[in-house]
């Protein structure tokens, strides 16, 4: 075993100089995916928690190139759900063993506080035991403030870079990484569980800048960390670039499981989007969390962030089971529990 790597799971850090040659290595993939395996098995087992995906907004005020919901991309076919409709997703995803929602839309202005508070209400009303997460983007403490005192639990924010300019690069000028992280910061003093995380091969990443993430990660401490290839869309301007890379994601996914063994990590639909068996290398690599689409079938289609994304035509029982088996198959199982963070303990 790389000596590295021995003492980066041994102390969860490393010099900036080692953990960039441990980033830019092919060859330690297959030692970084073990050392990460066994350090998940140390704190879960071979647990893998299951969180249901709603999307329930297509609209976003916001323009980041990358993304296929981008404001100005004209060729969108926008959508809301109805608190009804979201309900329902909820009830079916009851049903089939989730303890998770995750309620995850663009930025949208339609969906006031008063009207994400309702929903969060309404949720948690008639599912008490479940967690609640919000992924609905940058807003104001208040906000975040109403959202939890309403019952949501968790929110998840990718800081996408924590390079400024890799983030200018981006993002159009209106949004600022300080803010972002200031966001991320707040949501912690709100109490809620934080999930961050990262594109990997976004254009114009270095390995720096996947360092620069790392670095971040250690301050914030976030209870999940989600990361994913960057995937190609072609109606943004980023059109031509080449998706990220899934060997590169899976040493990621290894170095985040050895740096915050505590952390729930999802192998992410982007993951299975480049490779067929994306998510399972993605658990044995360190994941263990899994987001199947509870979204209703008709909308799928049209929450398209990158091209080609997984599970668009498929009932959310189907989901479910493809990934019960997948998840198996793989060498782990899927266990209904809210699937709350792991107080860190240091050994
Ligand atoms: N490829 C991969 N991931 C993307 N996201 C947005 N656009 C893309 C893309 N083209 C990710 C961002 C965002 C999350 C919801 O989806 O990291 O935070
Ligand atoms: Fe969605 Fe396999 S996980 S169909």
């Amino acid at each position: 075993m790389n000596e590295s790597i021995v003492r980066l799971t041994q102390t969860r850090d490393l010099p900036d100089g080692e953990l960039l040659a441990l980033i830019s290595g092919p060859e330690w993939e297959a030692d970084l995916a073990q050392a990460a395996d066994a350090q998940r098995r140390k704190w879960y087992g071979t647990d893998v928690y299951v969180r249901g995906l709603i999307e329930f907004t297509n609209y976003c005020k916001n323009d980041c190139y990358y993304c296929g919901i981008r404001k100005s991309n004209g060729k969108a076919d926008r959508y809301r759900l109805t608190e009804e409709q979201i309900l329902g997703c909820c009830r079916q995803g009851w049903t089939l063993g989730f303890r998770t929602f995750v309620l995850q839309g663009g930025e949208d202005p339609w969906y006031t506080d008063e009207r994400i508070c309702r929903i969060v209400r309404a949720i948690k009303g008639e599912f008490p035991a479940c967690a609640v997460t919000l992924s609905i983007g940058e807003k104001e403490r208040e906000s975040y403030a109403a959202y939890r005192a309403a019952g949501a639990d968790r929110y998840l924010l990718r800081h996408e870079t924590a390079s400024d300019d890799h983030y200018q690069m981006l993002h159009p000028a209106s949004l600022s990484l300080k803010h972002r992280k200031n966001c991320l910061f707040t949501l912690k003093e709100l109490g809620y569980q934080v999930g961050s995380g990262f594109m990997v091969g976004s254009p114009g990443q270095r390995p720096e800048h996947l360092l620069a993430d790392l670095r971040f990660l250690q301050r914030l401490q976030p209870a999940m960390i989600g990361i994913g290839p960057y995937i190609t869309h072609p109606d943004t301007p980023f059109h031509d670039r080449p998706s990220g890379d899934l060997h590169l994601t899976l040493r990621m996914v290894s170095i985040l499981r050895l740096m915050f063994p505590y952390a729930l990590l999802p192998a992410t639909t982007a993951l299975g989007t480049i490779h067929p068996r994306g998510r399972e290398l993605g658990l044995q690599a360190g994941a263990n969390v899994v987001m199947p689409n509870l979204s209703p079938v008709g909308v799928r289609e049209k929450y398209s962030l990158y091209e080609n994304k997984i599970c668009t035509g498929e009932e959310a029982a189907e989901c479910r089971s493809c990934l019960e088996s997948r998840v198996r198959l793989a060498g782990y199982e899927i266990v209904t529990a809210r699937g709350d963070v792991k107080e860190d303990i240091h050994d």
